[in-house]
């Protein structure tokens, strides 16, 4: 049905109608005195999101913009980066740093499960000479729908010594991220996810080591420059034209959010991610992340039942319901689908999304029931 369209996808996520209809606005002159002020509000809100006293910086880019960033702005050619991949986006951080010429070494873990603080550890341990400068990892993997513990993966690095950077473009705004207290260096997001908006916008935070770093930096970023972002931030404007129209609605979520309050965004997701895996299992599906304690409150991975394809329960979902899954992605294409439960999403959207997934299954020739008989 038209404008009826429900996307359960990890991002874009959907978009409150108050930031709708602030885009829908004629845009404005982006170094006037009236975008100065929304640019004040926003950078204020970004740093209480972020949970940090530093800069957020705001760039007209999608999520991997603000991933270049950051290595473009602090990775010389033949510095020594650790990568901690856990699926397709934790690999983005080795692919980029590889491009700008680092020395890339990866500690790669099963799709599935997260990053072992143990391995980490015994591998800092051993760089004595502490050749390792980076360590790159993701908060949580959307490929796969598994959340890091980047508080305690944050704290080696910092015992080391090395420069955290972490991908948060799909924690931040649904699961707790704690910057300065989890001595996080830099951090990025991005604004179709948790910031309730559509893409286009992305976010980087650095901390005061990471930025004597940049200084040091031989060839860093033009367009993503941190100089010239941290001159921007601090009179309340961005070195070069940015999304005006997405800007203004972010003004508009972020004051959504502050009114909801952060420890109970948290407490919606981890409550919407725990209805959404019971109600799954429910049905007789099996996760794709077993263990609850890994498992993402912003995205759920789930493997199709016997003798159904991922093609066709989507395609179902969609044709039918207008819901939008995801497939998996690389090695889990057409293996698992993936329901996004980030940003704007209420228990309504849970119930309808379960509710639309058995109905689309049975329609397949899948039979709950049975399954639930079977499973007990
Ligand atoms: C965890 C994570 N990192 C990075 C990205 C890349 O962001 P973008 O597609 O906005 O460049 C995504 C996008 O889905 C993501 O989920």
């Amino acid at each position: 049905m038209k404008d009826k369209l429900f996307l359960m996808i990890p991002g874009p996520t959907p978009v409150p109608e108050t930031a709708l209809l602030a885009m829908a606005k004629h845009p404005i002159g982006h170094r006037s005195s009236e975008f100065s002020a929304i640019m004040k509000e926003v950078y204020q809100n970004l740093k209480w999101l972020f949970q940090t006293k530093e800069d957020v910086f705001v760039y007209t880019a999608s999520g991997t913009g603000a991933m270049e960033a950051a290595i473009f702005n602090l990775v010389n050619p033949g510095d020594k980066v650790l990568s901690l991949v856990i699926g397709n986006f934790s690999k983005r951080w080795a692919e980029i740093a590889a491009m700008k010429g680092a020395d890339v070494e990866k500690i790669d873990s099963e799709w599935g499960q997260a990053s072992d603080p143990a391995v980490l550890k015994q591998r800092l341990d051993q760089d004595v000479n502490k050749e390792i400068k980076f360590v790159t990892m993701i908060h949580n993997e959307t490929s796969t729908g598994v959340t890091n513990d980047i508080q305690a993966l944050c704290k080696i690095v910092q015992e080391h010594g090395a420069v955290s950077i972490v991908d948060g473009v799909t924690s931040l705004g649904a699961i707790p991220v704690k910057m300065d207290e989890w001595g996080i260096d830099v951090i990025v997001s991005g604004s179709q996810k948790g910031f309730m908006i559509p893409p286009g916008l992305a976010f980087l935070a650095c901390s005061k080591k990471a930025w004597e770093v940049y200084e040091n930096c031989k060839n860093p970023s033009f367009y993503f420059n941190f100089g010239a972002c941290k001159k921007s931030v601090a009179e309340d404007t961005t070195p070069y034209t940015p999304n005006v129209s997405l800007i203004v609605a972010l003004r508009e979520t972020l004051r959504m959010m502050k009114e909801e309050g952060l420890e109970n965004i948290y407490n919606r997701h981890a409550d919407l991610a725990m209805k959404m895996r019971t109600g799954l299992r429910a049905l007789g599906l099996k996760l794709f992340v077993e263990d609850d304690r890994i498992g993402s409150k912003a995205i759920t991975s789930v493997y199709p039942p016997d003798g159904i394809s991922v093609p066709d329960i989507r395609k179902t979902l969609s044709k039918t319901y207008d819901i939008i899954a995801a497939n998996g992605q690389s090695k889990l294409q057409d293996k698992i689908f993936r329901l996004g439960h980030l940003g704007f999403v209420s228990e309504r959207d849970i119930i309808t999304a379960l509710g639309s997934l058995e109905a689309t299954l049975i329609k397949l020739g899948y039979n709950p029931k049975r399954e639930k008989t079977a499973l007990k």
